[in-house]
């Protein structure tokens, strides 16, 4: 590759420098030159750019990001005003990449929000914030500020003819709120249930206008489309799927951490290069490449890419991109417990499968982890975990919970059968020798 051209895109303005996240740092460093190169170009070329280069959204979907910004109504007789929402309700298991982001490079994403603005016409921009992150909601108000003082934002954008502005809204701290129709209801100030889809929010969300909500990662990806061109973006990825991802890994590793890394990076090089490999004493059991809400993997998966198509054909999701490791002195059935417990409280209520069975799931599961558990109750978990199947429930919040219950009972169904059977947890007892 060209060495001009940066293989980091996304963390290449982070510096250990305490101002890496400054106006004055971002702009010496060549920040804002993909939105002055949007002011050159029509919306149809800019459209056209972010088609062509096969960016697909980082929250976890994976839903091709120029597709999405196609159903959005152009022309002098599109509905106005058209918004732009950035998800920054970072609240999956496990996932923290995008708070690393917003604290480290603010205007990456205030620059993202600038071009989806130029491209699709939209006058008003929110960023909808997770309520804990004080210190990314600190930096961005700090940012938004600074775009105000060099007209980066308000009327007449660089005199361009452009008006926009970004409004931060902190959430009150709901899973459910980063469902992009319950975030939508949020914002209205309605219960955060999520909407019937379609209507996509790209063509009626908030207040009934046309809207786009993506991922912070996803934002902070088109200055650079924008900048350095679809193919340069399209080459960054090993596979297929274009770009670089930021991703991490949480667990009984060396170094826990986040890296950003091209897409399709095998899963043992961000393991065992990246992360360090396993503590020692501790051996991989599995893993759940994606956040909370993915399928487990195991051990002979991890020579495959990173990408979300080669994760979906094993049987999972690469969700987020940051995996949770799962080693062999913890207990898969705890792991679970805990998670579905998470899940089961975020529920918003609005249907039966997420509403009644995860807290069904939930008792069941304790009932194993406390040596209380017989064998129907490992029927009773498959048949819940069909109950929340995709098409079964309004969201996807259901089926992404039971993800890690079925695949858990799949790989580690005789781990839910060693409890069973002894009538304890297997690894209690090691816990309590101070091994844990
Ligand atoms: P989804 O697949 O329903 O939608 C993804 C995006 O594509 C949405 O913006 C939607 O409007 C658009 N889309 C999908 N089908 C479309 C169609 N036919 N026409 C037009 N637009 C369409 O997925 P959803 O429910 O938005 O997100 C689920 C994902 O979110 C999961 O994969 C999970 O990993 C991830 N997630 C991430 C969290 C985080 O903290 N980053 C938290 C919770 C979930």
């Amino acid at each position: 590759m060209n060495q001009t051209l940066p293989h980091n895109p996304l963390t290449r303005f982070i510096t250990d420098d305490e101002s890496c996240w400054s106006i004055e740092q971002y702009q010496n460093q060549g920040g804002y030159q993909g939105f002055r190169k949007s002011l050159t170009l029509s919306q149809e070329q800019l459209l056209d750019t972010l088609k062509e280069s096969n960016l697909r959204g980082r929250g976890g979907a994976g839903f091709p990001t120029g597709l999405k910004w196609s159903f959005v109504p152009r022309g002098d007789d599109a509905p106005s005003p058209r918004y732009l929402i950035v998800n920054a309700d970072e609240m999956e298991p496990g996932t923290f990449k995008d708070r690393m982001l917003m604290e480290k490079t603010p205007h990456q994403i205030i620059e993202g929000l600038l071009i989806g603005a130029q491209t699709l016409g939209a006058s008003i921009g929110y960023i909808f914030l997770r309520g804990d992150y004080y210190l990314a909601e600190k930096r961005l108000t700090k940012a938004l500020q600074e775009c105000r003082d060099a007209n980066l934002l308000g009327e007449n954008i660089l005199g361009s003819g452009l008006d926009f502005d970004i409004h931060l809204h902190t959430s009150a701290g709901r899973y459910i709120c980063g469902e992009e129709t319950a975030l939508i209801n949020s914002m209205e100030g309605k219960r955060a249930n999520p909407r019937a889809k379609p209507p996509f929010p790209q063509v009626a969300g908030l207040w009934g206008k046309p809207t786009i909500v993506n991922n912070v990662e996803t934002f902070c990806n088109l200055p650079h489309i924008i900048h350095f061109g679809p193919q340069w973006f399209k080459d960054l990825g090993l596979n297929d799927d274009a770009g670089t991802k930021i991703f991490g890994v949480s667990g009984r590793v060396n170094h826990p951490g986040l890296w950003e890394l091209p897409m399709g990076t095998p899963i043992r090089d961000i393991i065992e290069q990246h992360a360090g490999g396993m503590r020692d004493g501790y051996t991989l059991k599995g893993f759940l490449p994606g956040g909370g809400s993915t399928d487990f993997l195991v051990a002979e998966h991890l020579d495959i890419p990173m990408d979300y198509d080669t994760i979906s054909k094993q049987g999972s999701r690469m969700g987020t991109g940051t995996i949770i490791i799962l080693d062999d002195r913890y207990c898969p059935v705890a792991m679970v417990l805990n998670l579905i417990k998470f899940f089961a409280q975020e529920s918003c209520g609005w249907c039966t499968p997420c509403r009644d069975g995860l807290p069904w799931a939930q008792v069941l599961l304790e009932k194993i982890e406390h040596g209380e558990g017989e064998p129907e109750d490992i029927n009773q978990l498959e048949e819940l975990c069909r109950f929340a199947a995709p098409g079964n429930t309004f969201c996807a919040l259901a089926p992404g919970a039971v993800e890690p219950l079925q695949s858990a009972l799949k790989y580690f169904r005789e781990d839910f059968e060693a409890h069973i059977n002894q009538a304890c947890c297997p690894f209690h007892d090691k816990k309590r020798q101070g091994i844990d």
